[in-house]
C-alpha cells in the first residue's frame, strides 16, 4: 500500500536516484505538471526526448507519446505511468487496415499525424503535430499525392487553410469532437469580447468560431498575448493551469460541450496517469515501452524527417 508514502517526496528522490526526467503533456492533471522537469506540446515532447541525457524517461502522457521517445532514445528506459493510457485517434488507425489503405493509393506519400502507433508511424512517410504539420506541408510540391491521417478534422483544416486535398482517413479526437457550437455560442453571447482559441483537432463548426488556431503551446502563446480580459480555450482544460500561471489576473474558460461544462472534455487517457502511478513507475521502471528495432528504424526514419522538416 501506498498509505503513508510522502509520494512528492519519493518521486524527487527516485528521479535523481534513477537519474531520470519527467516529461508531461500540457493535458496532464495540474500536480502531474507542477512536478515535471519540462511540460510542452508534441512537437517540443519529441525533442525533448531525442536530446536528453538521463537515463530513464518517465512520460505523463500517452502511449503514442512514450513510444516516441522510445523510437528517438532506444538506449534510455522509458516508462508510461498507465499503459491503458491510448489515444482515439491511434485506435482509428488500426495498422492493416492502414496499410491496406495506402496500398490501394500506391501513388500517394503518407503525412500522418503523431497521434498513432508506432506501427502506422513505421508505415508512413513523414510525420507531423499540429504545431510542425503547415511547415512541413509547405515543403511538399503542389503536384505531389498525399495521404493524411488518423485525424480528418486537422487534416480538413490543413486542407482548407492550404488549399491542399490530401486524401483524409476519417479518425478524430474523442475530447475535441465533444465541443458543442451550441454551448459555444451561448458562451460568446455572454462574453462578446473574449476571443476563442481553439485546437485544429476541433470539428469545423468549432474552428469557425475561432479567432486562433494551433497547437497547445501555440494556444498557450496566444493567451499570453491576447489583447483583452477573458479567452475562451477549446481544447482539453488541463492546458488552462498553464495559463493561469503565465498570466494570473487573466480569466480562461473552458468551451463547453453539450451538457454546458468543460468537464466531458477531459481526456480520459490522459486523465489515466496519476501521481501514485507515477510514483510507481519510477521506483519499478515499470510498466516500460518496448518496440521491436526493424519495427522502431522504420518509424524513425519518418519521425527524423519531421524533426529535421519543422526544425
Ligand atoms: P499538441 O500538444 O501537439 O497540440 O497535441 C494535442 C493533443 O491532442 C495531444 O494528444
Ligand atoms: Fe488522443 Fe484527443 Fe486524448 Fe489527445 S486529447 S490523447 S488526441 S484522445
Amino acid at each position: 500500500s501506498l498509505a503513508g508514502v510522502d509520494l512528492l517526496a519519493e518521486i524527487d528522490r527516485l528521479r535523481k536516484e534513477r537519474n531520470a526526467v519527467i516529461l508531461a503533456h500540457y493535458y496532464q492533471k495540474p500536480e502531474i505538471q507542477d512536478l515535471a522537469d519540462f511540460v510542452g506540446d508534441s512537437l517540443d515532447l519529441s525533442r525533448k526526448a531525442a536530446d536528453t541525457d538521463a537515463d530513464v524517461i518517465a512520460f505523463c502522457g500517452v502511449r503514442f507519446m512514450a513510444e516516441t521517445a522510445k523510437v528517438l532514445s532506444p538506449e534510455k528506459i522509458v516508462v508510461l505511468p498507465d499503459m491503458d493510457a491510448g489515444c482515439s485517434l491511434e485506435d482509428s488507425c488500426p495498422p492493416d487496415q492502414f496499410a491496406a489503405f495506402r496500398a490501394q493509393h500506391p501513388d500517394h506519400i503518407a503525412l500522418t499525424y503523431i497521434n498513432c502507433s508506432v506501427e502506422v508511424k513505421a508505415l508512413s512517410d513523414i510525420i507531423v503535430t499540429s504545431s510542425s504539420a503547415e511547415k512541413i506541408l509547405s515543403q511538399i510540391p503542389h503536384d505531389q499525392k498525399i495521404i493524411f491521417g488518423p485525424d480528418k478534422h486537422l487534416g480538413g483544416y490543413i486542407n482548407r487553410k492550404m488549399g491542399r486535398d490530401m486524401l483524409l482517413w476519417p479518425g478524430v479526437c474523442i475530447v475535441h469532437e465533444a465541443f458543442s457550437e451550441t454551448e459555444l455560442l451561448k458562451l460568446k453571447a455572454q462574453h462578446p469580447d473574449a476571443p476563442v482559441a481553439a485546437h485544429p483537432e476541433c470539428p469545423p463548426h468549432v474552428i469557425d468560431h475561432a479567432d486562433y488556431v494551433g497547437s497547445t503551446s501555440g494556444i498557450l502563446a496566444f493567451a499570453e498575448t491576447f489583447p483583452g480580459d477573458t479567452l475562451i480555450v477549446a481544447t482539453e482544460p488541463h492546458i488552462i493551469h498553464q495559463m493561469e500561471k503565465a498570466v494570473p489576473h487573466k480569466r480562461f474558460i473552458g468551451a463547453p460541450g453539450a451538457d454546458g461544462n468543460c468537464n466531458c472534455n477531459i481526456c480520459p487517457y490522459m486523465a489515466l496517469n496519476t501521481i501514485e502511478k507515477l510514483y510507481v513507475a519510477l521506483r519499478d521502471l515499470e510498466p516500460r515501452i518496448e518496440i521491436e528495432e526493424g519495427m522502431r528504424l522504420k518509424a524513425k526514419t519518418s519521425l527524423d524527417r519531421m524533426l529535421s522538416m519543422a526544425s
